[in-house]
């Protein structure tokens, strides 16, 4: 193990986030993410409340901006104006305004994406230590993550079965995994019917060979057309919408927000209950419909196949930060976890998003293989909470190292033999905050 300058590191990692700073939120990155983006606030949200709480909270104020009435919470938020870069498809694109129950102002897009907020308040609470002060901040935060559950419990759950689907592969965050292959080729693609777009994404010339396939894009757009045609109406987009996948990150960390939720509600003297039931009924149906007793991992499923889709991704590891598996299942998962992406190899950096053995692993490619930072704090988190400290603290050292090595890049290389393993943009918001929670924790 290399010896890092922890010191240097955080200065290194709160000079990006101030860089990235607009005076209203953080961007994910300089030039490629412009505007607020979902789960990224979330993350970067913990890295300031280790030394800027009242920047912490602006992030999440700012992000909830473009909550809509029925409680979705945009993937994006184009807080204007938007500095920097040039973003596709940004917010003329969406036609969100034809919705009634999207806000004015801010524009915002028309998906969500994982709920990682519910407990994002609670870690603010815990880095606060435990300060009264923040307490009128929860106290606002509060009802606004409760609507978010609400409506993902009311829209994306119609079988009722406490499980919430993702119709874009956006919602979902690891957007090109290949878990999602399947049901996004059988989406058949007209071209004279598909509105003419142009990427900005691959004007990043650095980080364009790893960004997803121009096919992957076709549907991405292809969708959001759809939804935009239906006027964002739920009912419509839920009968038509050809996409639509219970996975096992999204539930994993909804899991985990609504026990984070029950907790603050006690603190606050909120009701738990519909958090504890949400907890409950979703850790059951995760454990029920998802696990894969061969492989001992959580599966996704189509919604429109009907069928399971066997997964290969760390997503499959994720409800371990939820307590959903049983300690025997916990134990379980960390073997298959040693065997196909943490290896105990010492070529390897952990953790690779896709399982080493599979013919699919891309280690250059976005989310078919690449290390990704809030991945490894999610794990390691869910590793720590099973009494696995050891392998929680080898992946909290092995991010350092891959930030403190390459720079503070959106992905990594998993491959020790690369030199240049850094990814996609340089100067990503959520690798400089998760670094300075991960050097926080490690005191
Ligand atoms: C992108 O544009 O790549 C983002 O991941 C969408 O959320």
């Amino acid at each position: 193990m290399k010896t890092i300058d922890y010191e240097a590191l955080l200065q290194q990692a709160k000079t990006i986030l101030a860089n990235n700073w607009t005076g209203a939120f953080t961007k994910p990155a300089p030039h490629l993410y412009p505007h607020q983006w979902n789960w990224d606030a979330g993350f970067i949200a913990l890295g300031h409340s280790h030394y800027d709480m009242e920047r912490a909270c602006q992030e999440l104020r700012s992000l909830f901006r473009g909550q809509w009435d029925n409680g979705l919470l945009p993937q994006i938020v184009f807080q204007a104006p938007a500095a920097g870069g040039r973003y596709f498809p940004g917010a003329d694109f969406w036609q969100t305004h034809t919705s009634s129950e999207a806000p004015g102002d801010p524009i915002t897009s028309g998906i969500t994406m994982p709920p990682v907020h519910g407990f994002v308040l609670w870690e603010l609470w815990q880095n606060s230590g435990e300060d009264p002060q923040l307490i009128p901040f929860l106290k606002e935060l509060f009802p606004k993550v409760k609507a978010l559950h609400e409506y993902l419990y009311e829209y994306r759950d119609p079988m009722h079965e406490g499980l919430v689907y993702i119709r874009h592969p956006w919602e979902s965050g690891t957007d090109n995994s290949p878990t999602w292959d399947e049901a996004l080729a059988r989406i058949a693609i007209d071209k004279m019917k598909l509105p003419t777009y142009e990427r900005q994404d691959l004007q990043h010339k650095k980080a364009a060979a790893q960004r997803p396939n121009d096919s992957d894009y076709d549907r991405y757009i292809y969708l959001v057309d759809l939804f935009r045609r239906h006027h964002y109406d739920e009912g419509e987009m839920e009968a038509h919408c050809p996409f639509k996948i219970q996975d096992p990150l999204f539930n994993g960390i909804l899991c985990y927000s609504n026990e984070c939720m029950a907790k603050l509600a006690e603190l606050l003297a909120e009701d738990p209950e519909d958090f504890y039931g949400w907890h409950a009924f979703t850790r059951g149906a995760l454990n029920e419909k998802l696990w894969n007793r061969v492989t001992a991992r959580y599966d996704s499923y189509d919604l429109h196949q009907q069928a399971l889709i066997p997964t290969y991704t760390a997503n499959s590891f994720i409800p371990l930060l939820g307590g959903v598996p049983d300690p025997q299942q916990a134990q379980r998962m960390m073997a298959t976890m040693m065997g196909t992406h943490v290896q105990e190899r010492d070529d390897i950096w952990n953790c690779p998003t896709y399982a080493l053995d599979q013919a699919k692993v891309d280690f250059q490619k976005y989310w078919r293989g690449p290390v990704w930072i809030n991945i490894n704090w999610m794990l390691s988190k869910g590793m720590q909470r099973y009494g696995f400290a050891e392998d929680a603290q080898l992946l909290r050292e092995q991010s350092l190292e891959l930030i403190d090595t390459f720079g503070f890049h959106e992905y990594f290389d998993p491959r020790k033999e690369q030199t240049e393993n850094g990814y996609g943009t340089d100067g990503f918001s959520w690798t400089a905050a998760l670094c300075i929670d991960f050097i926080n924790k490690n005191k």
